[in-house]
């Protein structure tokens, strides 16, 4: 059993709890290797950014849960070094999907774990997260846990009201499972491709996919029923345009990707939403980036010529969502 104060990290209540008083969010970033996660934390340490990383199922499996413990474990050191005295780190379990999972990483110093029962019928939801609340705060790692079901590419409604959190659920859910955060769906979903063309309009001007709004009335009713509860957005990604173009430029192709306008996400982030989960837009920058070097210099074959550009097109974006999304910058100084 290794906890995770003893490396320097912490868990999310105090940031969660500054973030719904000032009204901002804090910034929760995946990564899966060491270029991300430097650009996360020279990002961070230089704007006074508290910050969460986090490790999917996928990047466990990429990149090894041991390995990646140890790398933030680094990271607290890293940001010392950078002149940041008292790093304030999560390292959190994104997408959790049994105890054992979360178990695992609470022994292992996690410092937050996120079980997403949220697939299963409620009565289980409330179980499984109980049982992960029940075990975690023994050792004071907070959780999060999910209502609703966030929108896939593949479903057939994609943002359907259906889906979306049940505000009448909400006190019964945070009452009887004790967790800390509550992830909810309010028309978010993962990955590059959020919403379906039919389901957008087209800016006359551009003729750019305009996204349907996210649903702020779901949202507000939850925090009517949870005030001052720490709510959770996942799959928060803009897919920036200029990624999108400089992709297509270098030979990339990705059809109709679609993001959440990020004046969405400025609105959310001043409310109880105090946690939002970025993951694709740095796929974004980090690809764009590879690709313009290898197209401008094929004869490049020194990784650390295309990953060090890669490596600053993320820390540019991180320090652009911390200031212009979040408003987390020198909450953590
Ligand atoms: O929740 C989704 C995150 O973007 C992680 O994705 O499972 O491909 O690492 P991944
Ligand atoms: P995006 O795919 O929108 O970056 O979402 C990431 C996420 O929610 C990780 O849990
Ligand atoms: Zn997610």
């Amino acid at each position: 059993m290794i906890s995770y104060k003893e490396l320097g990290l912490v868990n999310t209540r105090e940031m969660f709890a500054k973030a719904l008083k000032g009204g901002y969010a804090i910034p929760a970033f995946n990564f899966n290797n060491m270029e991300q996660l430097q650009a996360i934390v020279q990002a961070a340490a230089e704007l006074k950014s508290p910050v969460i990383l986090q490790v999917s199922k996928g990047a466990r499996n990429y990149a090894n849960q041991t390995l990646l413990r140890y790398m933030a474990q680094g990271a607290v050191e890293f940001a010392k070094e950078l002149g940041w005295e008292r790093p304030q780190i999560a390292l959190h379990l994104d997408h959790g999907d049994t105890f054992e999972t979360c178990k695992s990483c609470v022994d292992f110093g996690f410092s937050s774990v996120m079980i997403d029962a949220s697939s299963k019928p409620y009565e289980e939801n409330v179980a499984l997260t109980r049982q992960v609340v029940d075990y975690a705060h023994k050792y004071d790692v907070t959780v999060e846990a999910e209502l609703g079901v966030l929108a896939g590419v593949e479903d057939e409604v994609s943002s359907e009201e259906s889906h979306y959190t049940r505000p009448e659920e909400v006190i019964d859910f945070a009452t009887r499972t004790g967790c800390d955060s509550l992830a909810i769906s309010i028309g978010t979903s993962h990955g590059a491709y959020k919403f379906k063309p039919e389901q957008c309009t087209r800016d006359p001007k551009t003729g750019q996919l305009v996204p349907p709004p996210l649903a702020f009335d779901v949202l507000r009713e939850i925090e009517k029923n949870l005030p001052g509860f720490p709510i959770v957005l996942h799959g928060s990604s803009s897919v920036p345009q200029e990624y999108v173009d400089m992709i297509h430029q270098y030979g990339g192709k990705l059809p109709d990707a679609i993001g959440i306008p990020e004046d969405q996400l400025r609105d959310a982030a001043k409310s109880a939403v105090c946690k939002i989960n970025i993951d694709s837009d740095s796929r974004l920058a980090m690809t764009a980036a590879v690709r313009k070097v290898l197209a401008e210099k094929p004869g490049e074959f020194d990784p650390r010529k295309y990953l060090g550009p890669a490596r600053d097109e993320m820390k540019k974006l991180y320090m652009h969502k911390i200031v212009n999304v979040l408003g987390s910058d020198g909450k953590a100084e």
